[in-house]
């Protein structure tokens, strides 16, 4: 699998040929302001709740590249209201075959309002699998026990987790986060974008080295292989 990061918590993974792009928020984000969202690809874009940091430009990107956009049920109305016309809403704990694979939504410990103050439901995260392997994206949360469920049920090769603290898990609770979902490999993200979430990437690099893990933290627009 292919990841590329735009910023924030936005990244696209390469699953069975279909590009998954998650949360798009890019043209807001100076960190990210090299992307130009008019060549940024997706044919799914999942988005984990509502914050203006995920949502941002899901209308616009969906809208170009005819992406399904997969959502928590309220954020899908949102979207719908908004022009987007290819929108799956689902809720927590369902699951989907997809032409990827299999999609399910996880349970995550944040909150979920629309940009305009509306209801966004709850946010969550995602479980992608697929015959190029399966992977974990976490979402805004907190760290919860309910991760040790995922770790049980799927065999992950890697999790994006974010690391910035303050509106999220920070360093110490993604670490045992990784230890939930038995991965040793995370990509950090949601971090950098903002003055409280502002990474000491070298110390979060040996704090996950010394839990025997890898924390990856690409630049933005690189692509890595996982
Ligand atoms: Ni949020
Ligand atoms: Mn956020």
């Amino acid at each position: 699998m292919k990841l590329t990061p735009y910023g924030h918590s936005c990244f696209a993974v390469l699953v069975s040929g279909k590009t998954l792009l998650f949360d798009p928020f890019i043209t807001p984000n100076p960190l990210a302001e090299n992307i130009d969202i008019s060549r940024v690809a997706a044919d799914f874009i999942l988005v984990s709740h509502g914050h203006e940091d995920h949502v941002a430009d899901v209308v616009a990107i969906a809208k170009r590249t005819g992406a399904a956009v997969i959502a928590p049920y309220e954020v899908s109305q949102w979207l719908e209201k908004k022009g987007v016309e290819n929108v799956q809403g689902m809720n927590h704990g369902g699951a989907a075959k997809m032409p990827f694979g299999r999609v399910k939504l996880t349970a995550a410990v944040h909150s979920s309002s629309m940009p305009d103050g509306s209801y966004g439901g709850n946010p969550c995260g995602f479980v992608v699998e697929s015959s190029d392997g399966n992977f974990y994206y976490s979402g805004d949360t907190a760290l919860t026990m309910d991760m040790k469920l995922i770790g049980e049920q799927t065999q992950l090769r890697f999790a994006a987790l974010p690391v910035g603290d303050f509106f999220t898990m920070g360093i110490e609770d993604a670490i045992r986060a990784a230890g939930f979902v038995a991965v040793k490999k995370v990509v950090g993200v949601h971090y950098d974008t903002f003055p409280p979430i502002k990474l000491d990437r070298e110390a979060a690099t040996r704090a996950f080295e010394a839990a025997g893990m890898e924390l990856l933290l690409p630049a933005i627009g690189e692509t890595i292989d996982l």
